[in-house]
């Protein structure tokens, strides 16, 4: 049944854009959206599950701003922020189908329509955020775009998501034995919930829109996620124990419907690909601006922050062994890749 909802409510707000758009001077379906006085050629929907003020939904109005002035009006794009159009995956399916255009989604996610992409988010695989981003902008950037091919969706840029830490209701996490029979939310992907069941944790899956009464009601006792998600979701206020372990750096994809991408000629794809890829140049600025900014609000919130200490990170990522025998298995020359361009870092 999962997606039914969303395919209706898709398709409404597809059509209600539409009109909208095709109504010179109104605006479109997204909020502060302002759709141009002429009539456009194509207009399609953009799903991001973020708040309006959000690093990579702000990359969404930039990649709108961009393709807007390249094609002269002739491709509108609405944003629908805040998980309008549906959680994750079931946004993703609706992609596959063509009933949503594009999205920015989290690799967790993703990883559950293209497995493969498990490897480019594996626990501790990077040293630093230049080490991933010398990884997502090579060679190996390229070559898991290219895996993409025969989903059912097209990648487009990659996002950053920065670093993700755990937190927690009650207590922190300052060893490893402190996680033992924690229930930890995490996104729908399997290897998270590995990464969690191998740190000696109980794993509970659940959708981002959920989580924050989760912690408040006590069904979880903690949830793991980067600076800016913690603070602009406000888990810190039910979860105010963060630890800065930085298990994973979890990049993001923007993505389009591959039904969507055959429709539009060669010269329109390509502006969407370099619009897509400029408008990751500025999300990663903001970002970088952000998880500062959420540091510093959190911080100031009261919260307490706790580094875990080098020996026990050490353990953290012993207890990984298993994980990485189980999700890289057929992968570990390209991990072997990808720790070789970590070196010098
Ligand atoms: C991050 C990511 C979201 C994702 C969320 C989650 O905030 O940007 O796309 O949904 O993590 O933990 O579910």
């Amino acid at each position: 049944m999962k997606g039914q909802g969303t395919i209706f409510r898709g398709a409404v707000l597809l059509a209600s854009g539409i009109i909208l758009a095709a109504c010179s001077g109104i605006s479109g379906g997204a909020k502060g959206q302002d759709v141009p006085e002429t009539v456009p050629e194509f207009v399609f929907t953009y799903a991001e599950n973020q708040a309006e003020d959000y690093p990579t939904t702000k990359g969404a109005y930039k990649f709108v701003e961009l393709v807007r002035e390249r094609t002269g009006g002739r491709i509108e794009i609405l944003v629908y922020a805040e998980g309008e159009l549906g959680d994750e995956q079931a946004v993703v399916e609706q992609l596959q189908y063509g009933g949503i255009d594009f999205v920015r989604a989290s690799l967790s996610s993703l990883s559950e329509f293209v497995p493969e992409l498990n490897v480019l988010q594996m626990p501790y695989l990077y040293k630093s955020s230049g080490h991933m981003w010398k990884v997502l902008e090579g060679e190996i950037g390229e070559e898991f775009m290219e895996i993409l091919d025969g989903s059912g969706l097209t990648g487009l840029s990659w996002y950053d998501a920065g670093e993700r830490n755990f937190y927690c209701t009650k207590k922190p996490i300052e060893k490893l034995e402190d996680v033992k029979g924690m229930r930890i939310r995490v996104q729908e992907s399997e290897l998270m919930a590995a990464m969690v069941e191998a740190l000696g944790g109980t794993a509970v899956p659940m959708t981002y829109d959920k989580v924050y009464s989760a912690l408040e009601t006590g069904e979880i006792d903690g949830a793991e996620n980067n600076w800016p998600s913690y603070e602009s979701v406000r888990h810190y206020e039910v979860a105010p124990y963060y630890t800065v372990d930085g298990h994973m750096r979890v990049p993001e994809m923007q993505l389009m419907s591959q039904y969507t991408w055959e429709k539009l000629s060669a010269e329109d794809q390509e502006i969407i690909l370099q619009c897509a890829r400029e408008s990751a140049i500025y999300e990663r600025k903001l970002w970088v601006q952000r998880s500062e900014a959420s540091e510093r609000r959190v911080r100031n919130a009261g919260c307490t922050v706790v580094e875990l200490s080098d020996k026990e990170k050490e353990r953290f990522r012993d207890a990984m062994m298993p994980v990485y025998q189980k999700y890289c298995a057929g992968y570990m020359d390209v991990i072997e890749r990808i720790v070789a361009a970590g070196e010098g870092e």
